[in-house]
């Protein structure tokens, strides 16, 4: 049931981190990938790996804040696989600035990535998962999406753009259920990659210090639960968020 054979899925924000990991996961489970970031020379390395590894995937460039791009990945991958099953909408930023010093072009900034380009990708797949009567999305959330009991400071608008995708994840999973499209969100706590290595060092420590697990999550691990939700594993799972934060939240 976690198998994706003759699946197409389109992962953005691929080149690296976790979008890289998610690529070569759903790959390794029979999906044909489209694997697409800002930079396709980036994109056409994570296809060698796929290829290396016996897989089938296409680099396409795509800046999700530009709707033209975000179009033409639609139809390249349908041009090249036929059709789109599954969408996993992964590219962000982030950016660390108290409160008061943000100003709008910060906010505009981080929630032209983290949402409005969830919105842009997700509407222009739907329209090709309308057609068959059949897709999964999965919107990377984040435990700064709120309500949580844990607060982060100094990244008040990537908390928002975060909350947002949730609210949204909710209200397209019951629009798009009688297309039986499926709409998930996964909301990830500390995952090893180059977004969390920004960060000074001390902060991961006190972070460190209030995991359970007592360790940073690997990019793979929440991989497995994108395949999760995006196969037939989870067929009765829709409108949810599922953390994955090493019991984080639990403490
Ligand atoms: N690393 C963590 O601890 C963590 C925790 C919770 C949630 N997340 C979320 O997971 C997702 C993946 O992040 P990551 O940790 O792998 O970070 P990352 O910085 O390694 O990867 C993000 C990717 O998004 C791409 N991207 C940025 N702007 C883009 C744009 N305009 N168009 C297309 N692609 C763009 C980047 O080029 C990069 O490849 C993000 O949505 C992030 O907010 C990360």
């Amino acid at each position: 049931m976690f198998e994706l054979k003759d699946k197409v899925a389109i992962i953005t924000g691929a080149r690296r981190g976790m979008g890289r990991t998610h690529a070569l996961i759903l790959a390794k489970a029979g999906a044909k990938v489209v694997v697409s970031d800002i930079s396709l020379e980036e994109c056409q390395k994570v296809v060698e790996e796929i290829k290396a590894q016996g897989g089938n995937a296409i680099a396409v460039k795509c800046d999700v804040t530009k709707r033209e791009e975000v179009d033409e990945m639609v139809k390249k991958a349908v041009k090249e696989f036929g059709k789109i099953d599954v969408l996993v909408n992964n590219a962000g930023i982030l950016q660390f600035k108290p409160f008061m010093e943000l100003t709008e072009e910060d906010w505009n900034k981080i929630l032209n990535v983290n949402l409005l380009g969830y919105f842009r990708c997700a509407q222009a797949a739907v329209k090709e998962m309308i057609k068959q009567k059949s897709g999964t999305i999965v919107n990377i959330a984040s435990i700064g999406m709120g309500q949580t009991g844990v607060g982060f400071p100094a990244i008040s608008h990537y908390c928002a753009s975060k909350g947002a995708i949730v609210a949204m994840t909710e209200a397209m999973a019951l629009e798009l259920a009688p297309f039986n499209i499926r709409v998930n969100a996964i909301a990830p706590g500390a995952i090893d990659t180059p977004m969390s290595q920004g960060g000074d060092p001390k902060t991961m420590e006190a972070t460190l210090a209030r995991i359970p697990l007592h360790r940073i999550g690997k990019p793979e691990e929440v991989s497995n639960l994108v395949l999760f939700l995006a196969s037939d594993a989870s067929s009765y799972i829709t409108g949810s968020t599922v953390i994955i934060d090493g019991g984080w939240l639990a403490t």
